[in-house]
């Protein structure tokens, strides 16, 4: 339509103007706000934009390969994917603690970012995907505040990044529009939210490649059994988890003592309340099926029935 046309048009001679030929460089997390404020200012300046994807080996099934795939093959950008996998896990040996996880995560990531962001353009510009709610929520913070999409807290000080922040005036809605408009695949235009932390905080307990790996197959599979039932992205977010526990099962003749997958799906507005999904049966039968005769380890599936509140969204 043409109010997004105008805008789109509007902000990137807005962009071209404030960055100039400088540089500036952009935090890629898969999500939509920060994917399209990139894809603004790479019309804009072009090469001239950095993007820095910083993989912590805490994301989804292929969810690297597939964010490279669209950023990097199909729209063009200029992407650095950093692998900092082992890293995080080694920061994360031994840790149980839920906020002692989040805590390293942030700051790992923050770490990394600004270690990679001063080789592409310190003292440059910064790109954020700041939306209007944002701006209102954090007050005046946000001029200093760096969102990345673990909305952690602050940049250091000595950091020397002018913010562009192109989505500010934009509600959720009207940045899908404009990433539909720019190419943004449908996928990554209705991506459901996931936390910065990632699987970290759907795996209780130590995080480690196997349990993670575990988790991801059963993820997987429970994705794809609700997406393709729910046609019209009704649900809000769905996932699975892996609480740690073991339980008794059957298989042939043999005993088996393996782990509990949880499955999670919630309907909510903005994530501050949240309903269980009534699922019906025969979904949550297939997912339960698939996950004990796909993946290795797991015996037995449950179904979380907890609504926010009091339960959360997340189980860490
Ligand atoms: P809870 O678990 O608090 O989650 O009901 C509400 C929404 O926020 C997401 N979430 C996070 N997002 N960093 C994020 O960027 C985090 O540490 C984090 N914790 C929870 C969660 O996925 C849900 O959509």
């Amino acid at each position: 339509d043409w109010n997004m046309d105008s805008f789109i048009e509007e902000t990137v001679k807005n962009i071209s103007k404030q960055i100039g030929n400088k540089k500036a460089v952009c935090g890629l997390s898969g999500g939509v706000d920060s994917a399209v404020a990139a894809l603004l200012v790479h019309k804009a300046i072009g090469d001239n934009l950095t993007c820095i994807f910083v993989d912590h080996g805490l994301l989804r099934l292929n969810e690297a390969e597939e964010v490279m795939e669209a950023f990097e093959g199909k729209l063009g950008l200029n992407v650095i994917k950093v692998d900092a996998g082992e890293h995080f896990l080694s920061r994360l040996k031994g840790v149980i603690d839920p906020e002692r996880k989040r805590k390293i995560i942030g700051n790992e990531f923050i770490n990394i970012f600004e270690k990679e962001a001063a080789k592409y353009g310190e003292g440059e510009f910064l790109v954020q995907g700041t939306l209007y709610p944002d701006i209102v929520e954090s007050g005046t913070k946000t001029a200093t505040t760096i969102k990345t999409h673990h909305n952690v807290g602050g940049l250091p000080e000595d950091m020397t990044f002018k913010l562009c922040e192109p989505l500010k005036e934009l509600f959720k809605d009207e940045v899908r529009e404009v990433g539909r408009k720019l190419g943004l695949p449908e996928h990554l235009v209705n991506r459901q939210p996931f936390p910065g932390p990632g699987m970290a905080i759907r795996v209780m307990g130590e995080v480690n490649e196997d349990r993670l790996n575990l988790l991801r197959k059963a993820d997987a599979i429970v994705r794809k059994e609700i997406k393709a039932y729910d046609k019209e992205n009704k649900v809000w977010q769905y996932f699975a988890v892996l609480p740690g526990s073991y339980s008794v099962g059957v298989m042939g003749d043999d005993r088996t003592y393996q782990q509990v997958v949880a499955v999670r799906a919630v309907g909510s507005e903005d994530g501050m309340t949240a309903s269980w999904s009534h699922l019906p049966y025969e979904v949550l039968d297939k997912i339960s099926q698939r996950i004990v005769n796909e993946v290795d380890g797991v015996n037995r599936v449950v179904y979380d029935i907890t609504s926010k509140p009091p339960g959360t969204i997340e189980w860490e």
